[in-house]
Parts: C-alpha cells; structure tokens; sequence
C-alpha cells in the first residue's frame, strides 16, 4: 500500500473481531514502529504486547486500581473495568524512556515515540488492522506502569487496541490544514 493511501485511509477504528493477528504480523508492526527517527539515535520507546491471557492480567490491574481509588463502587463497575482490555484481541502499550543524559530531552523523546506510534499505525492500516489509540487514566497510573514493568516517572504514550475491524466504516472526513497554517515567505 501506498503510505499516503494508507494515510489518508487510516482511521479510528473501536470495534474488532476477536481473532489476534499472528505473531509474525505483531513483529512487522513493531519493526515499522522502531524505522522513527529518534533525536541522538536513543531509541526511547518500549513496547509492552498483550494477548490472551495478558489482556485479563492488565485487567485484574485496572480492576485493583480502580477498586482502591472507588471502594464503593458497584460490583458491575469492577466487572467492566477488568474488561476493557478484552475490547481489543492485541494491545500494544508503548512507553517512553526518560532521559538518561542532559543532553536528551524528555520532549524529544515523547516526540519520537509518537513518530513510532504512527509507524505502527501506519503499518497497521496497510495490513488490514484497525487500530484505536488510548491512553486515559491508566496511562498515567502507577499500578499499570509498574505492572508493565515502567518506572513510575515513564511515561506511557499509547495503548494501542489492535485488530481486524469487525465492519468497514466511513471514514469521516478531515478539516483542511489551512486554518492551523502561516506561510512565511
Ligand atoms: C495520544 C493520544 C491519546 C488518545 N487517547 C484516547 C483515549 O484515551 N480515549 C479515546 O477515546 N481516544 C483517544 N485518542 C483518540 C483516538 O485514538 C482517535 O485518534 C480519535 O478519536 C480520532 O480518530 P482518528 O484516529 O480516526 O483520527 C487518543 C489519541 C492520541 C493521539
């Protein structure tokens, strides 16, 4: 596929079939995620896969949490907290290293870990994957980072759901650039 068709084809996309891509596919994803530029070649991001059995895992997380953070919560809104992570067959979840030298900076590596987000993306819109970005409250939750094996101070740029659409749906349609853009000449 054509990057700009799969640029200008790639869209949201929340409802997927529950078949996992195969691993050799999630490899491809993450080989096209790793070719982002990334300032003094430091290569920030990290990349955390979960299947099956470690989608209920990330599960039992955000039920723990959420269970500390709402003891009076109803015992439905555990239940759909630990099954959120089954909206997806595949989650990519992607954090950022902190820097490690004064001369890296903390915005340049967010930056490169989007660029490899959006490789990821990208590589996912010409497999025939749909893929919907989230980030959300356990993003920046400690008990997830931790789970996932980041420090408390990384952070975490994506969950990525991933997997094949259920149905094809219109993608709706972009405003231009013109208002967000000066040319100076
Ligand atoms: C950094 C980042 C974080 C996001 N987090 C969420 C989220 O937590 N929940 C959500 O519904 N959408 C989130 N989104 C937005 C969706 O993934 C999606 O991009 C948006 O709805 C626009 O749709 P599009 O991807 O088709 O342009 C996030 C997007 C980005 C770039």
């Amino acid at each position: 596929m054509d990057v700009f068709e799969a640029i200008y084809e790639r869209h949201m996309q929340a409802n997927l079939k529950p078949d996992a891509p195969p691993r050799a596919l999630i490899e491809k994803l993450l080989s096209a995620g790793v070719q982002a530029p990334s300032h003094h070649k430091v290569r920030p991001w990290r990349f955390v896969i979960l299947t099956g059995g470690g989608l209920d895992k990330l599960g039992d997380v955000f039920a723990a949490s959420f269970a500390e953070r709402h003891p009076a919560a109803p015992a439905e809104a555990f239940t759909k907290t630990r099954a959120l992570p089954r909206r997806a067959p595949l989650i990519i979840a992607v954090g950022v290293d902190q820097p490690a030298e004064a001369k890296i900076s903390e915005i340049e590596n967010i930056a490169a870990v989007g660029a490899a987000c959006q490789n990821i993306l990208l590589a996912a819109q010409a497999e025939g994957l749909a893929v919907k970005w989230r980030t959300g409250e356990w993003a920046e939750d400690v008990k997830v980072k931790e789970f996932l094996g980041f420090a408390p101070d990384q952070h975490v740029l994506a969950f990525l759901y991933i997997g094949y659409p259920e149905s094809a749906v219109e993608r709706p349609p972009r405003p231009s650039f013109d208002d967000r853009t000066v040319w100076i000449e």
